[in-house]
């Protein structure tokens, strides 16, 4: 375990340097976007914690109670698992980001003073930003990664591979994480939060990222590939689908072969695959839960396989989370409520077939 933080810090101490000349030249995308070295994992089975909309509140206790009832069963779930890596999937800091910088005390109130017990100390914590996080401070959250060993975040958009040993060979997975309110726009900054977004802010930067995130999928031999991102592709729930992921991400997703898609953003869980290749686990309940279900009919017909949703009978979970499983042979999601019960676990996901 030691080994493995210790791969991951290398990575990381080059990272502020780097970000720091990135917010200069906003469409150069900085080297430690771009991967480098895998980080290897020494377990048979490769697993990951999938947390989204996890950002506690900005009024005292800073936490909220179904993020405190997750971060204890998440303890004992990435215990039960061996948790490898986390990714945190946007909306790490509620109502409206980190207002000051690095330092600021949010850090500690929503994140380190949460997400305490023993399983999550040692594992790297691969962020990006959401909606939410994005009427705040974001530098201040790739700043952040400088003062705490165990949260990664080097830039907007990046890629990140791993590897880990097989019956006859060594494993991998690629992840490129997204800033998908840098391609879409930000949903709380229209009137109607959960209309149709209005396209991104800077329309360069987020080609730039575009031409990053196809590059990035293009290159990738992997067995397995993700994106990740805040929004979703698919949702049934009350933000419904976005519509220029479902457009442009979505393709590209199908002509590379990815594996699939990981968002959070809807503040429910989902399993969603339209047959089509890529899958798309969604995890947004790491606060709260359960949005209504809204846009059931604005996914493909039959693609919703797993849903907890308020579907007007009040929500069925107080909060929860995602964890993928992944061997040479498959991957697999499992669903969990935030007390830690087992809610849905996915049908197996092949390796990419090159
Ligand atoms: C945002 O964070 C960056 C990095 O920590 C810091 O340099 C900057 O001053 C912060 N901006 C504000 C408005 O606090
Ligand atoms: C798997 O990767 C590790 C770490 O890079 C390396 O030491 C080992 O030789 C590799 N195993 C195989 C079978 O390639
Ligand atoms: C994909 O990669 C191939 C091989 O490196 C290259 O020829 C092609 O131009 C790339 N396509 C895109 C869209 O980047
Ligand atoms: C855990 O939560 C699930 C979903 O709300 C519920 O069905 C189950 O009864 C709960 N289990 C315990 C032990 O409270």
């Amino acid at each position: 375990m030691v080994h493995k933080m210790m791969l991951v810090r290398v990575a990381v101490l080059a990272i502020v340097a780097a970000a720091a000349a990135a917010e200069t030249t906003i469409n150069t995308v900085p080297e430690i976007a771009k991967g480098g070295e895998t980080a290897f994992f020494d377990s048979k089975v490769f697993t990951g914690l999938l947390l989204g909309d996890w950002g506690g509140t900005n009024k005292s206790p800073y936490t909220e109670p179904g993020q405190v009832a997750c971060a204890a069963s998440l303890g004992e779930v990435a215990a039960n698992l061996d948790a490898d890596i986390a990714l945190l999937l946007g909306d790490n800091f509620y109502d409206s980001g980190v207002h000051g910088d690095e330092h600021d005390a949010r850090f500690e109130e929503t994140f380190e003073n949460v997400y305490t017990a023993d399983s999550l100390q040692d594992i790297p914590f691969y962020v990006v930003a959401g909606n939410h996080d994005w009427l705040g401070n974001v530098s201040a959250q790739i700043g952040y990664s400088t003062l705490s060993a165990r949260w990664i975040f080097p830039y907007y958009f990046y890629t990140r591979s791993f590897s880990w040993p097989g019956e006859t060979r060594n494993v991998t997975m690629d992840i490129v994480f997204i800033d998908t309110i840098l391609l879409s726009g930000n949903s709380d900054l229209l009137e109607d939060k959960f209309g149709e977004l209005q396209g991104p802010a800077d329309p360069v930067m987020a080609e730039t990222q575009w031409a990053f995130i196809e590059a990035a999928l293009n290159s990738s031999q992997a067995d397995y590939l993700f994106t990740a991102g805040h929004y979703p592709v698919w949702s049934g729930c009350q933000h419904g689908p976005t519509l220029s992921l479902v457009r442009k991400l979505k393709p590209m997703l199908e002509q590379y072969k990815a594996t699939g898609h990981l968002a959070g953003h809807d503040h429910c869980l989902q399993y969603i695959d339209e047959g089509k290749g890529p899958v798309y686990p969604q995890s947004g309940a790491g606060d709260n839960c359960c949005y209504h279900n809204k846009h059931e009919k604005s996914c493909p017909k039959g693609s919703i396989k797993f849903n907890m949703w308020n579907d007007g009978s009040g929500s069925p979970i107080e909060g929860g989370y995602a964890t993928f499983t992944a061997t040479e042979a498959e991957v697999k999601f499992q669903f969990y409520a935030a007390n830690g019960t087992v809610l849905f676990e996915s049908p197996p996901v092949l390796p990419r077939e090159l």
